[in-house]
């Protein structure tokens, strides 16, 4: 096994081997602009590492981890024309950066690129994983969906949003490791362990991604801090102060979510105050921890070593501690 730091710098050889900047330049140069914009590179580092712990060379997973990132900067190039976001990674968004209609199709073109990676592997393990990334593809759609949804909703439930964040996030960082175990042809019990391993470990990471969008530090979060606030977004703080919030608060909470203003400032800053002050950020952060601990739990119905585990182990906690 090689660390963390190792694979995603063998990621990054691979991408930078594959001169994505062709012609015409408007249609190739944003898709290039947002995969060599950095990213913490998580999904195919479990990829490879998925396909590590299986027993095979993490290498021959390259592909599809390709085929995993490029996903994943496509709905981030859509997800950021959806959310009206300005910066991604410490950068302006493409549709900033271009326009809305380059954003589009850079983004459909991401799409099928994505696809194309699968075409490097042999018919059955090319059926397995064109399926698998279809069905995460369409439920990614759906997630969105449900997230534009529940912006004008002011009746979001908790499990609701469990399944937004499901959709929306969970299933592909579950569907980069089932990759990995699919390349290394695997057992199917394995596969869905390891799938079930990445479903909570996604959820705990896109919990973390709305309380970062909150109280992350501007100088290192890389986005919009308060970008969920400013958008209304029904997330797990929001939902958790509406609970255990006063009446007054309550009040207050609901008429701050009911309009989108031109100055923000002063309405992220009374947001976060209650979140703060109703246990919201609190009962968040437990949450984070209980599905991580989640994740560790399926982590000790998997067969492989114990060495193996601790990788796996490290790497969820690493997660929960990182502020970007
Ligand atoms: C951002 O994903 C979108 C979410 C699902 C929260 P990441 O936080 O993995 O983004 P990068 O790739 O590291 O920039
Ligand atoms: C994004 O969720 C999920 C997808 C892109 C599919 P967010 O909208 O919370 O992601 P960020 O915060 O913009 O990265
Ligand atoms: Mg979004
Ligand atoms: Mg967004
Ligand atoms: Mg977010």
């Amino acid at each position: 096994m090689l660390t963390i730091s190792e694979y995603q710098e063998q990621f990054l050889i691979y991408l930078k081997s594959q001169n994505i900047d062709k012609e015409p330049k408007n249609l190739y140069q944003p898709i290039d602009y947002i995969l060599q914009l950095g990213g913490k590179r998580l999904r195919p580092v479990l990829t490879l590492m998925t396909a590590d712990i299986f027993d095979i060379d993490y290498k021959l997973a390259l592909p599809a981890a390709m085929a995993v990132e490029v996903f994943h900067n496509f709905s981030l190039v859509h997800d950021d024309i959806m959310d009206d976001a300005p910066l991604r990674r410490g950068n302006e968004t493409v549709h900033e950066k271009w326009n809305i209609n380059t954003g589009i199709l850079s983004g459909d073109a991401m799409l099928i690129l994505a696809y194309k990676y699968f075409e490097n592997y042999q018919p059955e393990t090319f059926r397995k994983l064109a399926k698998l990334f279809s069905k995460t593809a369409l439920e990614v759609c759906e997630g969105q969906q449900y997230d534009v949804d529940f912006e004008t909703r002011n009746d979001v439930t908790i499990p609701e949003y469990l399944k937004m964040i499901e959709y929306k996030t969970a299933v592909l960082v579950a569907a980069a490791m089932k990759m990995g175990a699919i390349v290394a042809r695997s057992s199917k019990e394995n596969r869905s362990l390891i799938y079930d391993f990445g479903l909570n470990l996604g959820l705990a990471f896109q919990l973390q991604d709305d309380y970062l969008d909150a109280f992350g530090n501007p100088e290192t979060f890389g986005k919009q801090v308060g970008g969920d606030i400013i958008e209304n977004k029904k997330t797990y703080l929001y939902l958790k102060a509406l609970e255990f919030a006063k009446p007054t608060e309550k009040e207050q909470l609901l008429h701050l979510f009911s309009t989108k203003l031109d100055d923000n400032s002063d309405k992220i800053a009374a947001v976060k105050e209650i979140f703060n002050t109703t246990g919201a950020s609190k009962a968040t952060q437990k949450t984070i921890e209980e599905y991580t601990l989640k994740a560790f739990e399926t982590l000790e119905q998997i067969k492989i070593s114990e060495d193996k585990k601790a990788i796996l182990k490290a790497f969820g906690e690493n997660l929960m501690s990182r502020n970007t």
